[in-house]
C-alpha cells in the first residue's frame, strides 16, 4: 500500500484494483460510510484554478464525516507574500492529516512531500501528472465496460504534448495489457516518449491524424483541450484550436456502446449538441470522481504505511526545464533519477 500519491506508479495493479472495488462499494452504499473519516482534516492547497478536483475533493472529505481546510488561489494567502512551498506546506502539515497539492509548477506535489510528515496527493503539477483524474478515468472506464480493462480500443484526441491527464492515462494503462491506443494529435501536440516507453511493452499503440480514420473502432474516446495556459506564445496555440473537434456528423460512424471520455472543463473539442447523446460520459465520469476520491481518502487516512521515497540520487546538476519547481523552489536538492537509459529529474522528469 502507498503514502503519498504523486505518480500513478506509486501504486501496484493491486493496490489500484483494491481501490477501484472500494470505489464500487462506496457507489452502491454512500450511506455506510457517512462517519469513516470523522474527525479527520484533509488540506486542499490549490496554487491553479480547479473545480472538480478541488470541489470533488472536498465533497469526498465531508461525505466521508471529515473536514476540509485550505485555499483556492493564492492571493489571500501568505503564498502571495513570497512564502515558499517548503514553508507553507510545513505548516499545513501542522493542521491536517493529508494534503492535496495542485501547482502550476511540474514536479510539485513530489516537492511537497519531500517537505510534508503528512500524505501528499497530486492533483496536478504543472503540464506533468494528475494521477488522481487517471484514477477517475480508470474508475469510469471499469463501470462503463464491466470492469474489462483488456481488448480495448482507447482513442486520444487533442493535446497529448501538455494534457497531463493523458500522461497519466497512459502510464496507468502499462499496467494492462492488450488495449490499442489510437493516439490522435498533430505533430506538435504529440506525446513525449518517455509516457509511452511502459505502455508499449504490452500495448499496441497507432499513431493517428484524424477522428475519422479511427472513430468506428473505438470503444472509448478520451477528447482533451488545448492546454492554453501551458503555451510559451499565443500563436502556437492559436495555430491548435478547432483541429479536433466530435461533433454529430464524426458520431455516424461510432459504435453504439463508444464511451465519450473529457476530463474537463472541455471547450470546443466536443459540440455541446454531444451532451445528450447516450454515448456521453464526460459528466456521469465526473460524478464518480467524487466516490472513487471517498474510497482513496479511506485507503490514505486509515492506513499510512511508511512513506517510501523513489530511489533519487542527489547530482548537483540543475534541471533546465523553465516550467520544474526547482527554478522556484531554490531550497530543492538538485535529485534525479534514471528511466530508459537516461538521468531525468526527480521532480519533472525531463531529462538532464
Ligand atoms: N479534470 C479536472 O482536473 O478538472 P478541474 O481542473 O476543474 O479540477
Amino acid at each position: 500500500m502507498f503514502f503519498d500519491l504523486i505518480d500513478f506508479s506509486d501504486l501496484a495493479l493491486a493496490d489500484w484494483e483494491q481501490l477501484l472495488e472500494l470505489g464500487f462499494d462506496i457507489c452502491e452504499n454512500p450511506a455506510a460510510y457517512r462517519e469513516r473519516l470523522k474527525g479527520r482534516i484533509l488540506a486542499n492547497l490549490f496554487y491553479e484554478p480547479s473545480t472538480r478536483t478541488n470541489l470533488s475533493f472536498q465533497a469526498a472529505m465531508q461525505r466521508l464525516g471529515g473536514g476540509v481546510i485550505g485555499f483556492s488561489g493564492t492571493s489571500a494567502t501568505s503564498v502571495s507574500k513570497g512564502e515558499s512551498l517548503k514553508d507553507t506546506v510545513k505548516i499545513v502539515s501542522n493542521y491536517a492529516d493529508a494534503v492535496v497539492i495542485r501547482h502550476p509548477s511540474e514536479g510539485a506535489a513530489y516537492a511537497a512531500s519531500i517537505y510534508s510528515k503528512l500524505p501528499v496527493i497530486n492533483a496536478g503539477d504543472g503540464g506533468h501528472l494528475h494521477p488522481t483524474q487517471t484514477m477517475v478515468d480508470l474508475f469510469a472506464i471499469s463501470k462503463l465496460k464491466s470492469k474489462k480493462m483488456t481488448g480495448l480500443a482507447i482513442g486520444v484526441c487533442g493535446d497529448l504534448l501538455y494534457g497531463r491527464t493523458v500522461h497519466s492515462l497512459l502510464r496507468a494503462f502499462s499496467l494492462y495489457k492488450d488495449n490499442t491506443f489510437y493516439l490522435i494529435s498533430t505533430p506538435a501536440l504529440q506525446t513525449p516518449e518517455y509516457f509511452l516507453s511502459e505502455l508499449k511493452k504490452r500495448n499496441e499503440i497507432i499513431m493517428a491524424e484524424t477522428i475519422e480514420e479511427c472513430i468506428d473502432k473505438l470503444d472509448i474516446i478520451y477528447m482533451t483541450r488545448i492546454q492554453r495556459e501551458r503555451f510559451e506564445n499565443e500563436d502556437d496555440c492559436n495555430a491548435q484550436i478547432g483541429i479536433y473537434v466530435l461533433d454529430k456528423n464524426k458520431l455516424k460512424k461510432a459504435k453504439d456502446d463508444l464511451a465519450i471520455l473529457h476530463p474537463l472543463p472541455k471547450n470546443d473539442e466536443i459540440f455541446a449538441e454531444i451532451d445528450d447523446d447516450p454515448r456521453a460520459k464526460y459528466f456521469y465520469q465526473a460524478e464518480l470522481g467524487m466516490y472513487i476520491r471517498m474510497a482513496l481518502l479511506i485507503k490514505i487516512l486509515e492506513n499510512p504505511k511508511p512513506r517510501v521515497s523513489a530511489a533519487a540520487q542527489n547530482t548537483g546538476k540543475k534541471c533546465q526545464n523553465a516550467t520544474c519547481i526547482t527554478k522556484t523552489e531554490k531550497a530543492l536538492p538538485n535529485i534525479a533519477k534514471t528511466s530508459g537509459g537516461k538521468t531525468i529529474c526527480a521532480y519533472c522528469e525531463n531529462e538532464i
